[in-house]
């Protein structure tokens, strides 16, 4: 059984992958890493250099060989919800939960980051909110999720926690 955390970029689903997996002995993976390694450079130049559609072809089939893996918490970037083929595979192989945040919390957190090739724009405000709008459908589709905006990383950890566990049975 997999943990599998999907959301918006900056709505913690990092932070909260890494210390769910160091509590409860399970393994992180980063779909994100895996698409750096194989292909040998980061996600800025993969969208620079070869395009978002072949970014989303390599994702798709990470996505595939990590949901065939079990015990692990899956760190999945924004974008997976937007393929069914995805969203199949990680559902069969655990329990998916969506981080959610609201635009200015997202913005906050997305700041000083420029590692998010969707969000390398002058006014990243209007850029969340609109890829927000566009992705709404995905996002609500999912029928687990918590608001991260107010809450620490303790309480967003035992919301998850208590999802997780219920799925177990
Ligand atoms: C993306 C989110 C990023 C990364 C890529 C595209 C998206 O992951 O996969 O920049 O389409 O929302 P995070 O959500 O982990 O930032």
């Amino acid at each position: 059984m997999n943990l599998v955390l999907v959301g918006f970029m900056g709505t913690g689903k990092t932070e909260v992958s890494k210390e769910f997996a160091r509590r409860f002995g399970m393994r992180y993976l980063s779909i994100d890493e895996m698409i750096e390694e194989r292909e040998g450079m980061s996600i800025n130049d993969i969208f620079k250099e070869k395009g978002e559609d072949h970014f989303r072809a390599i994702e798709r089939d990470i996505v595939k060989e990590a949901a065939s893996i079990d015990g692990l918490v899956i760190d999945a970037g924004g974008g997976v919800v937007l393929d069914d083929e995805n969203m199949k595979n990680l559902k069969s192989s655990g329990a998916v939960v969506c981080l959610k945040a609201r635009p200015e919390v997202i913005l906050d957190r997305m700041q000083n980051k420029t590692d998010r090739p969707l969000l390398n724009v002058r006014d990243k405000l209007t850029k969340i909110n609109e890829i927000l709008t566009s992705r709404k459908i995905y996002y609500d589709k999912i029928e687990e999720s918590i608001d991260t905006s107010d809450l620490t990383i303790d309480e967003i950890i035992e919301q998850v926690r208590s999802i997780f566990k219920s799925s177990l049975y």
